[in-house]
């Protein structure tokens, strides 16, 4: 007679098929079952390989234009398994040293010690001619990271420049695509060679998850990066994977939303009294406008501006009603950032406004509301706790 937990856990078993998606529920390996013939060029194992990344690579390849694409657990994963694998010691490696601030700390903690040039460069000198002079002394196979358009700058690199720049010096250019999005931009198109990106941000698009992937032209590239993201097991999680691929299905609705609505907020915010510093790279008149024009098809969620300091911009805030404070981006909420406290070179009064998808008059009105309510007590103490 079969125990009661012997029965219980037969209940939940059920036949495991290699190659099938993965199930929810405890199958053990399945479908991982090693075959009697004992090859190894089939899922064996999940680190290796597996269906639901395929199914999600695949969407991704298709949307950046690229030949292959391969997931991994968030952005930061992409960015330092494609540096990982691309860069070799001796080598140099260029980064943007106003450009998501966590990437550059990783190449001077972790790169530069194991004998990788960093070199760190702004978006002004990616258009002023810095990177040529840089290349010329530099030996092949150098690898330049760009970031367009830039977070939390909103400055843009001209991608067909800086692809030429690259490939006359032998050097791969990887572009984070993560602000943007296929959605907005198709940096291969541009001569990019890979991209790295977040999906974390607007692709998923409900701030439930965190998955990054890299996206090669040349499908060449892909054995050293495979071989880094399974030996450094900096991988996505079955459960990731599926909310990830499910998660595309609207990402196309989302962003068209989400990029009507920060045109829309950034042309109220141009004419409002209570900020200055607009940024918006869909603005006609922005410094961004004319290369990102050039290159994107749309502009993206992200806005910023700037309030006279952190008081004004916790106000803000807190009299918004559709308006999260957080610090990730691209969901289906409108969020707001005060990029100074993570150390960004900004104004303490700097906001990094993420535009949500909802209705469009309603964030104006929300947005503007809020505006005023934090205009109107500007200066005065906060209130006495009753
Ligand atoms: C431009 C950019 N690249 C990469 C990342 C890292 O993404 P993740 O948080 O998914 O690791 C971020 C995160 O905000 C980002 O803004």
């Amino acid at each position: 007679m079969t125990g009661d937990s012997t029965r219980c856990v037969k209940a939940v078993a059920h036949e495991g098929v290699p190659g099938s998606p993965l199930q929810a529920g405890p199958v053990f390996a399945a479908p991982y079952l090693l075959g009697e013939d004992e090859r190894d060029d089939v899922d064996t194992y999940a680190r290796a390989s597996n269906p639901g990344w395929r199914a999600l690579e695949s969407a991704l390849a298709d949307l950046e234009h690229a030949s292959a694409a391969r997931v991994v657990g968030s952005g930061m994963s992409a960015i330092t398994v494609a540096l990982r694998s691309l860069v070799a010691p001796g080598g140099t490696v260029v980064v943007p040293s106003d450009g998501y601030y966590q990437v550059r700390t990783y190449a001077q903690e972790f790169l530069a010690p194991h004998g990788v040039k960093v070199v760190e460069m702004s978006v002004a000198e990616f258009g002023d001619g810095t990177l040529t002079d840089v290349l010329v002394t530099a030996p092949d196979n150098s690898v330049v990271l760009v970031e367009t358009p830039s977070n939390p700058g909103l400055d843009t690199v001209d991608l067909r420049a800086i692809a030429t720049a690259c490939h006359v010096s032998d050097a791969l250019l990887l572009v984070d695509n993560t602000t943007a999005t296929p959605l907005g931009q198709l940096p291969l198109d541009l001569g990019a060679d890979v991209v790295v990106a977040s999906g974390t941000k607007s692709l998923s698009g409900h701030s439930d998850l965190l998955f990054g992937y890299i996206a090669v032209a040349d499908p060449e590239l892909l054995p050293a990066i495979d071989r880094e993201r399974l030996l450094s097991g900096t991988v996505l999680g079955p459960f990731e994977t599926w909310l990830a691929h499910r998660s595309l299905g609207t990402a196309g609705l989302r962003f068209e939303r989400q990029c009507a609505n920060a045109l829309a907020v950034a042309g109220m915010l141009l004419e409002h009294a209570a900020v200055t510093d607009v940024r918006y790279p869909g603005l006609a008149g922005d410094p961004a406008h004319a290369v990102a024009a050039g290159q994107m098809s749309r502009f993206g969620p992200l806005v910023t501006f700037r309030l006279p300091g952190r008081d004004e911009v916790h106000r803000f805030v807190r009299a918004a009603t559709l308006v999260a404070p957080a610090t990730s981006f691209g969901g289906i909420h409108t969020t707001a950032d005060r990029r100074a406290r993570w150390g960004d070179a900004v104004p303490e009064g700097f906001v990094r406004l993420s535009c949500g998808i909802e209705d469009t008059a309603d964030l104006l009105a929300d947005l503007d509301a809020a505006l005023k309510e934090t205009t109107l007590h500007r200066g005065r103490p906060e209130p006495a706790e009753t």
